[in-house]
Parts: C-alpha cells; sequence; structure tokens
C-alpha cells in the first residue's frame, strides 16, 4: 500500500478489518516495526481525534511521530501551479512536499474543503500534490471528499457489534447550525457500498431532496427520502449532517424533523447508533441517544486508533 486515501487503495476490505480486530486485542504485538521511521502528521485545521489517534496508533509501532500544524507553524502554502507568489504564501507545495518527503517516511494530512468552490475542494489539489512531490506514502486524515480512516473505523464498527450476519446499516442525513462537508457522509457511502458489493450489509441513505450526494460515491445503495420508511427494521444508523453537493455548501434550513431522537429509534431495530463526532448535542442527534444504551460513538472513535494501525502496519510491511 503506497497510499491511503480511499476504500479504492485497500484491496480486501474483509480482511483488513478482520487483521484490525485481531491486532486490537495484541496492538503491542508489532511495536518494534516502526522502529527508526517516522511519521509526519500534517494539520491545515484543528482535529481531535484524527490527532491522538493516529499518534497512538504510530506509538504501538514503534514510529516517531511529528505533528505539524502547518497553517499556524510553518510559511503560508502556495498550492496553484505556474503563478508569481507576490501575494501571502512564502512557500510552495512543490518544495514543502519534498522537503516533508526528506524527514518524514510516511506523511499523514488533514486538509478540510473550504466550501467554497466545488471545483477547488472535489480536486483534492493539495492531497494530490503532497503524494506527488513528497514521494513518500500518504494517509488521508480527512481531505476534500473523504475521511477514510474514519469509515474503516465504522465499518470496524460494525463488523464487531452486528447481531445479525448481514445487518441493514442506514445513513441519515441530520440538521446543523452550519453547512458541513460532505467527505465524511461521501466516504461512509463508499465503504458500505463495496461492503454491501461483498455481501457484508445492506446500506440505505435517507434525506432530503437536494441533498443528494456525488453519486460516484453512492452506487449501488438505496436512496429513500422518506426517513421513518428508511429507518425500519435498521441495525446500525449512522447520523450525519452534511451540505448540498448540487448546490454546493447550502445548508438545508427545514430539517428539523430528521433531529435523531429516541422517537426515530423506535423505527428501528433497536439500532445502534453512531456518528464520527464531534456532534453538536440537541442539534443533530438527542442527548438522550447519545448518553443511551444504543450509542455506540465513543467505541467508534476508539477504533480510529486500530484503523490507523492497520494501515500504518500495511504501509510499514512494504517500505
Ligand atoms: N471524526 C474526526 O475525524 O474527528 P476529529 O475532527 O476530531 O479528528
Amino acid at each position: 500500500m503506497r497510499k491511503f486515501t480511499s476504500v479504492k487503495d485497500v484491496a480486501d476490505i474483509h480482511k483488513i478489518v478482520g487483521d484490525a480486530i485481531e491486532l486490537k486485542e495484541k496492538p503491542l504485538l508489532d511495536s518494534k516495526l516502526g522502529i527508526g521511521k517516522t511519521l509526519g502528521i500534517i494539520f491545515m485545521n484543528p482535529s481531535l481525534r484524527s490527532r491522538i489517534s493516529t499518534q497512538k496508533a504510530a506509538m504501538n509501532l514503534g514510529l516517531n511521530t511529528i505533528v505539524i500544524n502547518m497553517e499556524k507553524d510553518c510559511w503560508a502554502l502556495e498550492t496553484r501551479d505556474n503563478v508569481i507568489m507576490d501575494e501571502i504564501a512564502g512557500e510552495h507545495i512543490k518544495e514543502a512536499a519534498a522537503v516533508l518527503g526528506e524527514y518524514c517516511d510516511i506523511i499523514a494530512v488533514r486538509d478540510l474543503p473550504k466550501m467554497k468552490s466545488r471545483d477547488d475542494d472535489y480536486s483534492e489539489n493539495f492531497l494530490k500534490k503532497l503524494i506527488e512531490y513528497s514521494d513518500v506514502p500518504v494517509i488521508s486524515l480527512e481531505c476534500g471528499t473523504l475521511h477514510p480512516l474514519q469509515s474503516l473505523a465504522d465499518l470496524i464498527t460494525i463488523e464487531e457489534n452486528k447481531r445479525i450476519k448481514k445487518p441493514k446499516v442506514v445513513l441519515t442525513w441530520a440538521p446543523h447550525i452550519k453547512p458541513l462537508p460532505q467527505a465524511v457522509p461521501n466516504s461512509f457511502s463508499e465503504w458500505m457500498c463495496r461492503a454491501q458489493r461483498e455481501g457484508l450489509l445492506d446500506f440505505v441513505i435517507t434525506h432530503p431532496k437536494g441533498l443528494e450526494l456525488k453519486s460516484e460515491f453512492t452506487e449501488g445503495a438505496t436512496i429513500d427520502y422518506d426517513q421513518n420508511h428508511a429507518l425500519s427494521d435498521a441495525d446500525f444508523v449512522y447520523v450525519k449532517s452534511w451540505s448540498s453537493y448540487s448546490d454546493y455548501g447550502e445548508n438545508f434550513s427545514n430539517g428539523g424533523d430528521w433531529f435523531f431522537d429516541n422517537q426515530k429509534l423506535k423505527f428501528t431495530n433497536d439500532a445502534y447508533v453512531m456518528h464520527c463526532l464531534p456532534v453538536r448535542r440537541g442539534v443533530d442527534i438527542a442527548d438522550e441517544i447519545l448518553d443511551g444504551p444504543n450509542s455506540l460513538v465513543i467505541k467508534e472513535a476508539g477504533n480510529r486508533v486500530y484503523a490507523a494501525q492497520i494501515i500504518l502496519k500495511e504501509i510499514l510491511g512494504k517500505l
């Protein structure tokens, strides 16, 4: 594995989930694998889970880590080609990435979409140039379109907690106070569609009309605009807000009745409730759900360590 930016970088999702669950039993079994190697973890934006879980995974493998808050600690970066750099950016991604490649054996990066231009965000320009110019394996910690380590942790969590062989998994849109990126739902959908193709689960997406995700990420999913109908018999409900893809970045203002609470839970098969976190209590999910017995959100966040660790282990094995 030379990069991990999408489910497409994984040859066998069933195996990688199984390997992660096995590794969770003995997380220090490979504690010498990364000795002498360095993981650079670059943040363009804030993070709690991605920041700490990736460092913890690296420590479990004996890797050194360097955490860089790029926007605060380094020079402002220019990512466009063939421009005269007479504005704020003091360094070009070509040099910055190449230099990081000199210091690090693997790079992990968070670069959230700016939500101003769909073309810019969906081009993944920064991520692609980091991969090209650093010339070392790169792991996405959420970029313009996808959040693959979150989705791998989600699939691990589903596999660990499923009560039947082929559970029904529902991704439901939720209201929010501001427009959120589509990276988490795109990624969750991409992983669940792949899992569905491989017979592991059934996958349904429910959201108000106008909030359709880009179709390349939802191929094979059942789209149901009736939330209560979609939730019927659900074994897992993944609650997440996102803004419009077609009317890029626009928030949906009439979504109050999509709020997920115990009334909504009654439509399901006593489903487990998931969310990538951070979550605003009382905005998209009710406290009674987050504090209740059906919530998996903390276990899900815990599994971010093992998702990161299995990917780092795969990459280290090929260095
Ligand atoms: N779920 C997730 O990626 O959380 P952070 O933004 O805190 O890393």
